[in-house]
């Protein structure tokens, strides 16, 4: 996907998830609308979804679009685990050099993960893989941390 692509495809993204939100404000909804949005539009995702934190900081799998999840990652674990506990977005060029990554799925080879919060409190983590090595980048880190914000200030 050129990066032209790219950011058009963020774009309708940002235009479904608008549209959703004049409508409803409901969380799980949200959250299943933003992965059916990203799986639909980006065609460099293999795998979209939402793992949501238990208060010892494991994760149990939320909304996804893809092929069948792992449904609970150990707290601190993985990629998720770890970008839960840093508290900031993790680019992962190469999952198979990333040491303690949960493979869902064999075909995954690279990936993006996301913490946030919901107002109210609940933590989660939107994790995005690829069947493409290296396939995130700045672009994707902006577009998808803009578009959490949006849905993390709206829904409680
Ligand atoms: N790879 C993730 C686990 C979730 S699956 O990719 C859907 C991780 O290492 O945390």
């Amino acid at each position: 996907m050129t990066p032209a692509e790219k950011e058009e495809g963020y774009r309708r993204v940002e235009d479904g998830i608008d549209a959703y939100l004049e409508e409803c404000t409901e969380r799980v909804g949200a959250m299943a609308t933003l992965a059916a949005f990203l799986k639909e539009q980006l065609s460099h995702i293999f795998w979209v979804g939402f793992y949501l934190a238990d208060e010892d900081g494991s994760l149990r799998v939320g909304p996804y679009q893809g092929p069948p999840a792992t449904p609970l990652l150990p707290a601190g674990k993985g990629v998720c685990g770890a970008a839960l506990r840093e508290g900031k977005t993790l680019i992962v060029p190469d999952v198979h050099a990333f040491p303690g990554h949960i493979a869902c799925d064999c075909r995954s080879r690279s990936e993006i993960a996301l913490p946030f919060r919901f107002e109210g409190g609940l933590a989660a983590v939107l994790d995005v893989d690829s069947a493409l090595p290296a396939a995130f980048d700045e672009t994707d880190r902006r577009h998808l941390e803009e578009l959490l914000g949006r849905i993390s200030s709206r829904l409680s």
